[in-house]
Parts: C-alpha cells; sequence; structure tokens
C-alpha cells in the first residue's frame, strides 16, 4: 500500500456520505472509456457505496479524499484495477438462465455429435467460452453439463474459456470456492460428481469445483472495449450472459461483432434473456431464446 493510501481513518470516525457530481463525472467518465459501462447519475448512489468500501479498505476517511487521490494525487495508475473491480457488478448464479443448458446438452451437443468431426478419441475438441464469467458460476456450469454428456459419449472432449474484465473475479474462478448456499441450484447428483464440501467440526461452509472440472476451464483477464480479442474463432459456444445490458447500444453492438466472427460456422451465441434484443438488432438468426446460430454449417 502506498503512502497516501496508508492515511489512516481517525477510529470511529464516520464516512461523510458525499459523492461530487464532479467526481461522480470523472468515475464515471473513466469507467464508460475503459468498460463500456455506462453510469448514468442514477447510478451515483451505488457508485459511492462501492467507492466508500474501497476507501475505507485504503485508510482514506472520505470518498472524496479517495477521488481526489485518483485524479489529483497520481493515485489512478495504482488504483485503476480495483476501481474497475468495484464499479463492475458481478452477480451470477450457478445455473442462472437454465433453458440455456438444458439447449447446449439436449440440441446443441447432440447436433454436434452427428458429426464425425467431433466423435470418438480422434474427434476435435468442442470449445465453449464464457464470456463475461464473472467469479467462474457460468463456466463450471458449462463444465459440469459437458462432463455428464462426456461420460455418456466416451471420447467426447471439450474444452472451457471464461474472460472477464474484473480481476479479483477471475481470481475467484481460478479458485473455484463458492459459499454452500450458491450450488444450490445444482441438482444432488452433480453436487455429488462434481463438487468438495468440507466436512466435519470447523468446516468453512464452502465448496470447491472438483479438479476434474477445474482443469477443463481457463480463466483470463479480457477486456470486451478490446478491439482484438485473442481467441480462436472457431469456438462453438459463446456465452456473453447479463453484461451487454450495462453498455451503450454501439458498444453492444460492436461486442456483439466481434464475438460473433470468433464463432464457427454453426455456432451459437447466447445473450442473456433480457437481452436477446441485441441479437436481434444485428440481424442474428434467434434458434431460442436469445439464442443464436451462425450459418454456414
Ligand atoms: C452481471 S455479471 C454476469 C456474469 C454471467 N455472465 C452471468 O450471466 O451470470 C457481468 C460481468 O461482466 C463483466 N464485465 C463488465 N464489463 C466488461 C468488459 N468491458 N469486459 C469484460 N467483462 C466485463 C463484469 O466484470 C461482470 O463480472
Amino acid at each position: 500500500m502506498s503512502t497516501a493510501l496508508a492515511r489512516a481513518r481517525p477510529h470511529g470516525a464516520s464516512f461523510e456520505s458525499e459523492l461530487s457530481a464532479a467526481d461522480f463525472s470523472r468515475v464515471a467518465a473513466l469507467v464508460s472509456d475503459h468498460t463500456g459501462i455506462k453510469l448514468p447519475a442514477a447510478k451515483r448512489v451505488m457508485v459511492e457505496g462501492r467507492l466508500r468500501r474501497r476507501a475505507s479498505l485504503c485508510g482514506f476517511a472520505t470518498v472524496s479524499d479517495y477521488c481526489s487521490h485518483l485524479f489529483d494525487s497520481g493515485g489512478l495508475d495504482q488504483e485503476f484495477q480495483h476501481l474497475v473491480d468495484v464499479v463492475t457488478t458481478n452477480k451470477t448464479d450457478f445455473f442462472r438462465e437454465p433453458g440455456h443448458f438444458t439447449y447446449l446438452e439436449e440440441v446443441i451437443v447432440p447436433t454436434l455429435m452427428g458429426k464425425a468431426a467431433v466423435r470418438g478419441s480422434s474427434g476435435r475438441t468442442i470449445k465453449l467460452w464464457s464470456a463475461a464469467s464473472s467469479n467462474g458460476a457460468e463456466a463450471y456450469t458449462t463444465a459440469m453439463v459437458m462432463a455428464d454428456l462426456a461420460r455418456n459419449h466416451g471420447g467426447l472432449r471439450y474444452a472451457i474459456l471464461g474472460t472477464d474484465i474484473s480481476s479479483a473475479m477471475i481470481d475467484q474462478a481460478r479458485l473455484a470456492i463458492y459459499p454452500q448456499a450458491m450450488l444450490d441450484p445444482v441438482s444432488d447428483e452433480r453436487r455429488k460428481r462434481y463438487v468438495m464440501v468440507e466436512q466435519g467440526k470447523g468446516a468453512s461452509g464452502r465448496a470447491r469445483i472438483v479438479p476434474e472440472l477445474r482443469r477443463q476451464c481457463n480463466f483470463q483477464a479480457m477486456n470486451l472495449m478490446d478491439d482484438v480479442y485473442p481467441y480462436d474463432h472457431d469456438v462453438d459456444v459463446i456465452l456473453m450472459r447479463n453484461a451487454l445490458i450495462y453498455f451503450e447500444a454501439d458498444v453492444q453492438d460492436a461486442v456483439v461483432r466481434r464475438l460473433w466472427s470468433h464463432l464457427r460456422p454453426g455456432g451459437h451465441l447466447m445473450l442473456g434473456h433480457s437481452e436477446s434484443m441485441i441479437g436481434t438488432r444485428a440481424g442474428l438468426p434467434q434458434v431460442s431464446n436469445a439464442v443464436f446460430r451462425k450459418g454456414g454449417a
């Protein structure tokens, strides 16, 4: 922690609950330029709350002091990633919007299995990408579905990439440790197979995804605002769910265009259920609820 960050809050002092309009504008502009996330005035109270927690952690007495540190004392370089981490909304769940996983299990993979290219030990690897993966729940849900399918279809190979702009979320995803309550949407059978629970006295109430699934998932930090995504262009399924909703329409369109170019012919793009209009606006062929399929295969 830098000396500036170490400035201690007087013991017992309460925070001034003030994020000035000017500081909010500076933060909002920075966040929007870098991440695409729009922060309209209505989000000021939410942003203030999140900045307050960060300010407190860094030892600043007020949000205003923290903002001065960022913008007037050169603290931004060191704090930038933390700022991104605090302003991103990382809400996620296992089996969130479960229809997509049913579609993967019952339609997409069986269709792929009908093609000689993915069958048997010499078959190619099915590639899946959780493009705003948060803490990894979406990627590990996908892994559970794929692992079940692989159990029933010997030789089925798959690999899952998880990317997110928040390095804190990428760290959590790699660790794959969750509060047990978060695993509630996972069926008992799958929990038995794919989740390790600490038992006995002193157990932490947390659970970890088994190594077999962790090995199939590779998490990397990536900004969807980048012009080029350094990944393959023959991906079978891209999940881009519940992140575009935070972007301006032109950013949504550009991200969808770039992701679409990473799909192989016949590949699928899944958007959040409340985001399907972004796909239809782009003229993508919709084959199920918020699922779009690239032609040509
Ligand atoms: C609400 S979570 C959605 C997680 C998951 N896809 C789901 O539907 O449960 C949105 C995620 O998008 C990420 N995100 C926001 N802006 C991003 C950007 N420019 N590039 C990459 N990830 C971004 C956030 O860090 C956050 O983890």
